[in-house]
């Protein structure tokens, strides 16, 4: 304001209105900068008719340095066009000299709608750091549940395979013992029971620890576990895989080839469960860039924007998002379904 006049009239205007405040008044640019440099305030009143420094300027400044103060024009003289245009920039108001007494409530309002604003944009910034905490705490839990379950299909791997191996070899030995005694067929032939069972507990063994944990992952890298799980799942679903892998060996991050092969099991468990399918062909490709996985099935398809409330996709998609991929799976009703799993490659894996 450079009329000290009417700095007066609004601050008394003001109080009578039975408004508390403090303020200070700026008549040009310098004092303007010297006085928003201090925090705590709440409202900008800005006269247009200001010759040393106009209230565009004065708006701009505040929108970049104080986003959260409410900015009104208070003026005598302003055209219609202006007022609009001001507006837009982000003015929350504006008041003419001749009618002041709508000054106080403005006041209020603007005020008030810039509370909301920031506790809104407090709100979505909080939303947004729970998510990605979110997303961290859920990485981390799969990986500790990954390694957890290396670990234990080790030790049933270690442990039991061998202390099984154990119970085979003392069957062998009683066997042996047994030449001599009198109802020698009936102990041959439990001793031919028990061997049999062992045989399936260690094939049960076997698969327990190869569902914990694929060694043939860590043995024999992405494409061989796939493969392998191609075949298994074949032969149980009666439904045939072909597998393409572009190159054969396809060398990435053990946490990403885990990642992969975690999401392509849940792929053909929904092809197994869903799809109706007889055939499904899955390739995997590498470039410099990153690795595609496709899976693609001739099954019934589906309607992929009616949302279920189902946890596998989800899971799938979080899963790829971990290892830093995507997720993306097309359908249609009769048209069968394609999913599309992309890792982008840093340089650390490139080579
Ligand atoms: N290959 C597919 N063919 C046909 N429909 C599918 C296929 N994959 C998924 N769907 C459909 O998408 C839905 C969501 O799959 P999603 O894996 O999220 O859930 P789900 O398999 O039903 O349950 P879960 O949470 O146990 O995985 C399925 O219920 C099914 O209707
Ligand atoms: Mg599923």
């Amino acid at each position: 304001e450079a009329n000290p006049d009417d700095a007066m009239l609004i601050q008394t205007l003001l109080r009578r209105s039975g408004m508390k405040f403090e303020s200070v008044t700026a008549s040009d640019e310098e004092e303007f900068l010297s006085a928003v440099k201090h925090d705590g305030y709440d409202v900008v009143l800005a006269d247009n008719a200001l010759p040393q420094y106009s209230s565009i300027e004065a708006l701009k400044l505040i929108r970049t340095t104080n986003p959260s103060v409410a900015f009104i024009l208070v003026t005598g003289t302003v055209s219609e066009e202006f007022a609009v245009s001001i507006i837009q920039q982000g003015a929350d108001d504006y008041i003419l000299k001749t009618n002041l007494t709508r000054l106080p409530a403005a006041i209020k309002n603007a005020i008030e709608k810039k509370r909301i604003q920031l506790e809104k944009e407090r709100s979505q910034q909080e939303l947004k750091q729970l998510n990605a905490e979110l997303r961290t705490v859920s990485a981390h839990l799969e990986k500790i549940r990954e390694e957890e379950q290396a670990r234990i299909a080790r030790e049933i791997h270690d442990q039991i395979g061998q202390q099984l191996t154990g119970l085979k070899m003392d069957i062998s030995w009683l066997r042996r013992m047994t030449n001599n005694h009198a109802e020698q067929t009936a102990i041959l032939n439990k001793l031919d029971e028990i061997s049999g069972n062992l045989d399936e507990t260690v094939k049960t063994v076997r698969k327990v620890a190869s569902d914990l944990r694929p060694s043939l992952l860590d043995d024999f890298g992405l494409v061989d576990a796939l493969d392998w799980h191609s075949r298994e799942f074949a032969q149980r679903s009666g439904i045939q895989v072909d597998l393409k892998p572009g190159d054969k060996d396809i060398t990435v991050d053990p946490d990403i080839a885990i990642g992969i092969f975690r999401i392509y099991q849940e792929v053909l468990i929904n092809v197994a469960r869903h799809a109706e399918a007889g055939r499904v062909e899955t390739s995997l490709a590498k470039n410099t860039e990153e690795i595609t996985l496709i899976i693609a099935d001739n099954g019934k398809g589906f309607d992929t924007l009616q949302k279920k409330k189902t946890l596998g996709l989800l899971g799938m998609k979080e899963r790829a998002q971990m290892i830093g991929g995507s997720f993306s799976i097309n359908s249609k009703p009769g048209a069968g379904t394609t999913v599309i799993i992309r890792v982008p490659l840093n340089k650390s894996t490139k080579s």
